[in-house]
């Protein structure tokens, strides 16, 4: 079949990997792409958010799936656009995106169906002074959410009341994030440790993949700026089986059952944003899509024909059995533009890219690059999500070489973590010394 995929980073570069090497797949396009997804798939100039564009590619060049990568058309609608002009596409319908389009809808969803989360309510602008006693009431820190997308600027985590407020005004009143901000969450701070949980289904049946962890800070240590993600790592240690039970009891069938009542099956790949702490699991957010990077790490793992698996997915008709898991672990370390996740300077010049991949089982996805001549340049903030998979499990193994390969690759200003992986490893050794 042909398949196109739409997006341009490095979930979307995993994404068309895995089903390069799906033999259900014959043509690969990709929407828009970047470098490294150029040498897998034909790059289409067609931006991501285009979906009257896409539908007439994906009309003209027969296309028999199409796998969108990022939220904004997802919660813009491409699945109802293609559906109703009968293509296969894989992901949530508009209304199900809610998930992730409405931190509103996500909460009243999540507290009508009994689902874990932080205490929390919703304030607009004619309730401020609500707002502002409902942050008196809470324990320090206090998380202010805007209810919309806000590229992942839209969670404050507030160490004074102060700060909560001037985050509250700041969304509501001075419409920093436009609409997205018309509606505010605030809520409790839950501590403990993130995990990913990504789940294939076709609104009745799922597959749940391996359970992985982002690193979103810049710095070492979980320290300095939230990112869109400097590092992850799968199968999760953190994540026993049971507290993978805990996770689908507690918080993935009601989902999809709750989702099914509305009348809003949810289809494609959900993502739970989980925190794990000393009273059980709750959920952070929802995604109505693959993170990024954590499929960098979990997409490697998945054994089975994932042009099959998805398109099963949007068809309705998933079989669980087709999707095998391996015993491998996967690292993933990023390398970005100095200055990320403020301002920084594009169109570096990048070298030792096949040096990196070398060795095997190392792969270097593309992130945020594109193609001058000869040349790769750096074209974003994330620019590189260089991968190392240990078939046999080895955690250690898989985080040495990922930084083996990353110290292979050149260009000005790169930066990335250097402990990316070593919760898992302390995870590791807690559990030895346990047993
Ligand atoms: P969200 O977009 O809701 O996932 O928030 C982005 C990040 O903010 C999460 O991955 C967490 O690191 C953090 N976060 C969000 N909500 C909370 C919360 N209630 N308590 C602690 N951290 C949170
Ligand atoms: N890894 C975070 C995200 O994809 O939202």
């Amino acid at each position: 079949m042909n398949v196109l995929v739409v997006g341009s980073g490095g979930r979307e570069h995993a994404l068309v990997w895995k089903l390069r090497r799906s033999p259900s797949v014959q043509r690969l396009y990709c929407a828009p792409g970047n470098a490294g997804i150029s040498q897998l798939a034909e790059l289409v100039p067609i931006k991501s958010g285009d979906i009257d564009s896409l539908l007439a590619f994906a009309n003209q060049e027969k296309i028999s799936l199409t796998v969108v990568g990022p939220e904004q058309p997802l919660t813009g609608g491409i699945v109802d656009a293609f559906e109703s002009r009968g293509l296969a596409i894989f992901g949530p319908s508009q209304s199900a995106a809610r998930l992730e389009g409405s931190k509103v809808f996500a909460k009243e969803f999540m507290k009508r169906n009994g689902i874990p989360t932080a205490l929390h309510r919703r304030f607009s602008v004619s309730e401020i002074h609500e707002a502002s006693s409902f942050i008196d009431d809470l324990r320090l820190p206090v998380v202010v959410k805007a209810d919309g997308l806000a590229a992942g600027k839209g969670v404050v985590i507030c160490e004074t009341r102060q700060q909560a407020l001037d985050a509250v005004q700041s969304m509501v009143l001075d419409k920093v994030f436009g609409a997205a901000g018309e509606q505010v969450v605030i809520e409790e701070f839950l501590e403990g440790e993130e995990a990913s949980l990504f789940v294939l289904t076709d609104g009745s049946n799922f597959v749940t993949l391996a359970p992985a962890q982002d690193h979103k800070r810049i710095l070492d240590g979980d320290k300095g700026k939230n990112t869109g993600g400097m590092g992850a790592y799968a199968p999760a240690p953190l994540v026993t089986d049971e507290i993978k039970e805990n996770m689908v009891n507690e918080v993935l069938i009601p989902t999809l059952e709750g989702m099914k009542k509305l009348g809003t099956p949810y289809r494609g790949c959900l993502y739970c944003g989980l925190m794990i702490g000393r009273d059980g699991v709750k959920v952070l957010e929802y995604n109505c899509r693959f993170g990024d990077p954590e499929t960098q790490v979990v997409l490697p793992l998945i054994d089975g024909d994932l042009g099959e698996i998805l398109l099963d997915v949007a068809r309705r008709k998933l079989d669980s059995q087709s999707v095998g898991s391996s015993s491998a672990a996967a690292a993933c370390v990023v390398m970005a533009s100095a200055g990320y996740p403020d301002s920084y300077e594009t169109g570096k010049e990048i070298s030792g890219l096949s040096e990196a991949e070398r060795e095997s089982d190392v792969i270097v996805f593309h992130a945020g690059t594109n193609q001058q001549g000869g040349s790769i340049l750096t074209s974003g903030g994330r620019v590189l999500g260089v991968t190392a998979i240990d078939h046999n499990g080895d955690f250690r193994l898989a985080i040495d070489k990922a930084y083996r390969a990353a110290e292979q690759i050149k260009f000005q200003g790169a930066y990335y973590r250097r402990d990316i992986g070593q919760k898992a490893l302390k995870h590791m050794r807690t559990a030895v010394e346990i047993r």
